[in-house]
């Protein structure tokens, strides 16, 4: 078994297995290489050959316990046929959402837009160096999907006021989203992928119908991917209760964000937890960063725990910084 396997199946918490967030990204100067010859991003995503490259890169080079694949939650409105763009130096810009033509989304075609992506999954999957590795495939939940296809930019570029105002298109997309999502979970499953992980990056936004709008929808993709025999991990980040997550939705295992206290969530969450040092860390000292590693690892050492950040790598970090935190985790 590998070692996250047998973390999330068998609650050994004798190893401590390690990715990161973002692992295949512009802080690794391979990375930004193939980048700058390829300005078109969902271009570069759908090319196998360079998407399979960028997912090997961090294993390559730091040996860790999987490979991400190299994708983008946003692949799935661009499935559906909702335009997406990424600009340099300013992040996600989406078309305009026409809710007709999407509830014509036709699954064959859903299924060949995105086939690249799991032609990507099947040759990493069978790639030497995935020899007890897992092969992490990846989804966003409705929740956050349906925030990119409505504002069509990053929230942090702002959020439409009336935003939450229309129950209607939202129930009807997140409907939708879902439907979609539990065939792109399918589709990367058979490709090769040995875990999901589920992103719902905006969970922390939504105050009101928590229930309806995150918890509900992100159980059924759980239950979904149970049923296909994988395990699969979730990452509300920010939401405002990750106990009151876990008991309604029950995944394997639960990625925390960096505003959670370690203490206090062993104390409330049974199941394994992967996460939770902030990324910002990596910006500092070698120092600083294995005192507050440490403190992880001291923290989780009689829970089963996967180590990684609490948000994605930070394309400043350095790779120095990066071998520091692997050496320190691979120590203990
Ligand atoms: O290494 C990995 O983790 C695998 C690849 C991966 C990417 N995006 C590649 C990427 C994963 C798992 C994602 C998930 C993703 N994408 C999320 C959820 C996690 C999170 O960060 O909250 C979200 C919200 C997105 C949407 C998205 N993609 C945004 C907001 C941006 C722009 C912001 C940014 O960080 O630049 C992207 C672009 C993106 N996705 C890049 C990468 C490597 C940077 C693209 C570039 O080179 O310019």
């Amino acid at each position: 078994m590998t070692p996250i396997q047998e973390c999330i199946k068998n609650k050994n918490t004798k190893i401590i297995p390690i990715w990161l967030m973002r692992q295949a990204g512009r802080y690794l100067p391979e990375f930004r290489e193939i980048r700058s010859q390829n300005q078109d991003f969902v271009k570069l995503c759908l090319d196998e050959n360079l998407s399979s490259k960028i997912t090997l890169q961090p294993i390559d080079r730091f040996k860790f316990d999987a490979a991400i694949i190299f994708s983008d939650i946003l692949m799935l409105p661009y499935g559906l046929g909702q335009e997406v763009k990424f600009e340099k130096n300013f992040g996600p810009k989406l078309g305009d959402l026409n809710l007709d033509s999407l509830l014509k989304t036709n699954e064959d075609d859903f299924n060949n837009k995105l086939n690249p992506i799991y032609k990507l999954i099947y040759k990493v999957s069978k790639d030497p160096n995935l020899k007890n590795r897992d092969l992490i495939g990846f989804v966003g939940a409705p929740w956050t999907i349906l925030v990119y296809m409505i504002n069509k930019l990053s929230p942090k570029k702002g959020l439409n006021e009336n935003f939450f105002k229309d129950k209607i298109l939202i129930k009807k997309l997140l409907i939708l989203i879902e439907k979609f999502l539990k065939i792109h979970i399918e589709n990367q499953v058979k490709a090769g992928a040995t875990i999901i992980q589920i992103f719902d990056s905006w969970a922390g936004l939504l105050k009101d119908n928590i229930e309806e709008y995150i918890y509900d929808p992100t159980l059924n993709l759980v239950n979904h991917t149970k049923k296909l025999g994988v395990p699969v991990i979730c990452f509300p980040r920010e939401i405002n209760n990750y106990k009151n997550f876990c008991d309604f939705v029950n995944p394997d295992a639960i990625n925390i964000d960096y505003s959670i206290d370690p203490e206090k969530i062993i104390k409330e969450i049974k199941i394994p937890v992967q996460g939770g040092l902030d990324p910002k860390i990596l910006l500092n000292d070698k120092q600083t960063l294995k005192k507050e590693v440490k403190r992880y690892l001291d923290i989780f050492k009689d829970h089963p725990y996967i180590f990684n950040l609490g948000h994605g790598i930070l394309p400043e970090t350095k790779i120095e910084m990066v071998e520091e935190l692997v050496k320190t985790v691979r120590e203990f």
